[in-house]
């Protein structure tokens, strides 16, 4: 079956190096079908020109998440979801394209563009029935978060946080059945959830618990680990601008 890769991206300094990454890793996964979904009002020519290079099979969409919705400069991270509208775009999109192909074999996983991924996770999802799970490395401050199983099924979740959610689980820890997308068309990511809510906002009413499928070794393996990037300092560069000196900007960095 086809892994179709949900990913939403914006535009920051760090960008191209983080598509660089992950679309390296996913050149090593066959049938992979890559839907990156950039949170701009237009496609900009950076994200372009790089998927006409990847080697991958992509589709390429845009959305921009609403001026109330977005983080702005100097907000805390937590403050609202992200990616929510450009995942929803990647879902429209599934939903209006593979109708045609009614009964097609695919799973549906969202991959954000700066953690990072081990091509076995791949194998791990590609067989999932309905939501498959498992655990995710560095995150939720924890060294990792995961389902805990019991007798094959998942019985809890191990986090640190708020416990009580119904789907205490990180973005990159689950992937859905495309059968199980496209049989719930209003499924969707809430924008408006309260921090820690994304996920649950999306699976409350795909599965409960109960049904979710173990993988990576019932959930002993971290094979996703949730990184994130630091934010590179330009002091020098914004000195050497101000005399004049600054780097090119006609190299793409
Ligand atoms: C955590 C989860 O791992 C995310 O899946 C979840 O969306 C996020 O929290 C949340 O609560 O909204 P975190 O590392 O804090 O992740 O989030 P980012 O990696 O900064 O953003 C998640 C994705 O959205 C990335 O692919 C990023 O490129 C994209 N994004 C971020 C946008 O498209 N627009 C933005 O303005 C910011
Ligand atoms: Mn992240």
């Amino acid at each position: 079956s086809t892994i179709y890769v949900i990913t939403p991206t914006y535009s920051r300094l760090v960008q191209k190096a983080e598509l660089t990454r992950i679309s390296q890793t996913f050149l090593h996964v066959p049938q992979l079908h890559w839907i990156l979904v950039e949170d701009s009002p237009d496609k900009t020519a950076l994200v372009s020109e790089f998927l006409a290079h990847s080697g991958l099979t992509y589709t390429h969409l845009h959305v921009p998440t609403p001026r109330d919705r977005k983080l702005q400069e100097g907000d805390p991270s937590w403050l609202k979801p992200r990616g929510a509208e450009q995942r929803n775009e990647g879902l429209r999109w599934l939903r209006d394209s593979t109708r045609a192909r009614q009964g097609e074999q695919g799973v549906v996983y969202f991959a954000d563009d700066d953690n990072t991924y081990s091509t076995q996770l791949f194998e791990e999802m590609r067989g999932t029935q309905m939501v498959s799970v498992w655990p995710v490395g560095l995150v939720g401050g924890m060294r990792y978060e995961r389902p805990v199983v019991e007798g094959g099924l998942v019985v809890r979740f191990h986090t640190g946080w708020r416990p009580g959610r119904p789907f205490p689980i990180d973005m990159a820890g689950f992937a859905v059945s495309l059968r199980l997308v496209l049989a719930n068309p209003e499924s969707r990511f809430d924008g408006n959830a309260p921090m820690g809510f994304l996920e649950s906002s999306f699976l409350q009413g795909l599965v409960t618990m109960e049904e979710l499928e173990p993988k990576a070794d019932m959930c002993t393996k971290v094979l996703v680990w949730h990184t994130r990037t630091e934010k590179p300092k330009m002091k020098r560069e914004d000195a050497l601008q101000k005399q004049g000196l600054g780097s090119d900007p006609g190299v793409e960095v």
